[in-house]
């Protein structure tokens, strides 16, 4: 067991910046160039600045579902992502790009798959960087659990995204409905609260779980 970190699982491992655990995580990126073909071709393909995508039923769903819903509501102009990593450098081109699109990620080593317009700071601090009601569209995925954890931590950044959503504005958060990364739980994140259940019509829910083994689930918000 990580002494650190209880809630993780004998099989989960702890990467620098939070990345999903996965067992080609523990090998070096430079064997997996030479023994794991589509890890080189997604080298490739991010070294030559293509999008690179991650090949799982979440993130399918967020980016043939998730996204072109989200742009196509009526006056989303603001955007803010929250946390980034080599699977969502390409998200602002690509499914923003009509948009004014922020990144926010606290540590130093996602700052390179942030978008132009990134801000290196906690998502609890998000009042320091933007006035209030600046946001159209917040979505945190992937967060609550990879870092997001404590729940003073959550209350905090919870509080802050309603407070810089404009009156109307969503909030799409992504989370692992298991015990090793719910770790507050979020039935007890009061912050919640404020915010109205927003039902995505082709998901046909306030809130979707993605058939994968980590239960994987997006829920949706409107301020
Ligand atoms: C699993 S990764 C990538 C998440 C990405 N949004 C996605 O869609 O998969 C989680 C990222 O969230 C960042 N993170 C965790 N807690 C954070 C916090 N409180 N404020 C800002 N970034 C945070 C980590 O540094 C890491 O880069």
């Amino acid at each position: 067991m990580d002494k650190d970190r209880p809630h993780l699982r004998e099989d989960e491992v702890y990467l620098g910046n939070a990345r999903l655990p996965t067992a080609a995580a523990t090998r070096s990126k430079f064997a997996r160039l030479f023994t794991d073909p589509s890890f080189a071709w997604r080298a490739l393909r991010y070294a030559c600045g293509m999008p690179v995508r991650m090949q799982t039923e979440d993130r399918r769903v967020l980016e043939s579902v998730i996204f072109p819903y989200l742009a196509a509501l009526p006056k989303i102009h603001n955007v803010l992502f929250v946390g980034c990593d080599w699977y969502t450098k390409h998200y602002g081109r690509t499914f923003f790009k009509s948009k004014n699109y922020w990144t926010i990620d606290f540590s130093a080593k996602a700052q390179k798959f942030g978008a132009p317009q990134h801000v290196h700071a906690p998502l609890e601090q998000l009042a320091q960087y933007f006035p209030e009601a600046y946001f159209d569209l917040i979505i945190c995925n992937g967060v609550y659990g990879f870092g997001l954890d404590a729940p003073e931590q959550c209350e905090a950044a919870f509080q802050q995204c309603y407070l810089r959503l404009a009156s109307g504005g969503y909030f799409a958060f992504g989370w692992n409905d298991i015990p090793a990364r719910d770790p507050v739980p979020l039935a007890q994140i009061a912050a919640f609260d404020r915010f109205q259940r927003h039902t995505v019509p082709p998901l046909g829910s306030w809130r979707y779980l993605t058939d994968t083994p980590y239960r994987h689930t997006y829920d949706f918000y409107r301020k």
